[in-house]
């Protein structure tokens, strides 16, 4: 039971990467909450998780929104030990038709919102000098995956924005990581066009199969757990070899 009497915020967490995150971390004893901006996805899937996993209606793009959850927690928990940064927007769009509104709302909540999370968890975390932050980027960062320019500038400032904020927080005791997925088989992708890529990418994968959302949850844990006390500032890329470093 590695998270026995840990308090988790996982954001997005209403369905796809997040949920299943979510589902495993609570079977190994962790307090889930679950901060989604869908409050109905959010409630049912707290529900279907069970145990003392609970949801609060969350917009990450929000100040307010981000410290009343983070108040809830308080209250609820008394204490906050770990931070999954997984919500975000997958859109999909081509270069041509992207407005500056198009790029300000995907980084407001693909960026903004993991800096107004790790401000306010930080925050949390530093009272107990004990804190796991892990952020979800994407592998497309390092692809350039077309028709997502936005979305692959937040998700790059995410991957640098995680180092700097590693060397920030070591001094208190709390690490930040991040995870790079590859395309994987989640409702984002069958919304949007992006799955017609996924017989491409596998055939460009060193493993072949189609990724599922829990394929990503062990190493999202390891990074989540106290095992992982001498790693920070690092990125694990989840994609069956997609890309290679
Ligand atoms: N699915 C993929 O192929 C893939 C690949 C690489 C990276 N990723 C990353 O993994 C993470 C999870 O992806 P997914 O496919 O499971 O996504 P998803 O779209 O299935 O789920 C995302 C959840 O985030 C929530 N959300 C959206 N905006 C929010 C906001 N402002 N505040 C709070 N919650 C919000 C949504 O309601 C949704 O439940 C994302 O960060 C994504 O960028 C996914």
């Amino acid at each position: 039971m590695r998270f026995m009497d840990r308090v988790a915020i996982i954001t997005g967490a209403g369905r796809g990467i997040g949920k299943a995150v979510a589902r495993q971390m609570s079977a190994e004893g962790g307090t889930v909450v679950i901060a989604d901006i869908n409050a109905e996805r959010g409630d049912a899937t707290a529900v279907d998780i069970g145990g003392s996993c609970f949801s609060v209606r969350t917009d990450i793009s929000d100040p307010s929104s981000v410290a009343a959850l983070h108040h809830s927690v308080a209250e609820r928990c008394g204490k906050l030990d770990i931070v999954i940064n997984n919500a975000s927007l997958v859109p999909y769009q081509k270069w041509e038709d992207i407005t500056f509104a198009d790029w300000r709302k995907i980084l407001s909540v693909d960026l903004d919102g993991v800096f107004l999370m790790c401000k306010e968890s930080s925050n949390m975390m530093r009272k107990n000098s004990y804190g796991r932050i892990v952020n979800i980027s994407s592998n497309t960062v390092m692809l350039g995956t077309p028709n997502l320019t936005h979305y692959v500038a937040a998700k790059g400032g995410v991957y640098a924005f995680t180092r700097a904020l590693a060397t920030e927080l070591g001094k208190y005791g709390i690490t930040v990581n991040n995870i790079c997925p590859g395309l994987t088989d989640t409702d984002a992708n069958w919304e949007t066009p992006h799955h017609e890529a996924f017989d491409l990418v596998e055939g460009m994968q060193a493993l072949k199969g189609r990724a599922k959302p829990q394929y990503h949850v062990p190493s999202i844990l390891f990074l989540a757990s106290e095992e992982s006390h001498w790693v920070t500032g690092s990125t694990v890329v989840t994609d069956a070899g997609h890309t290679r470093h």
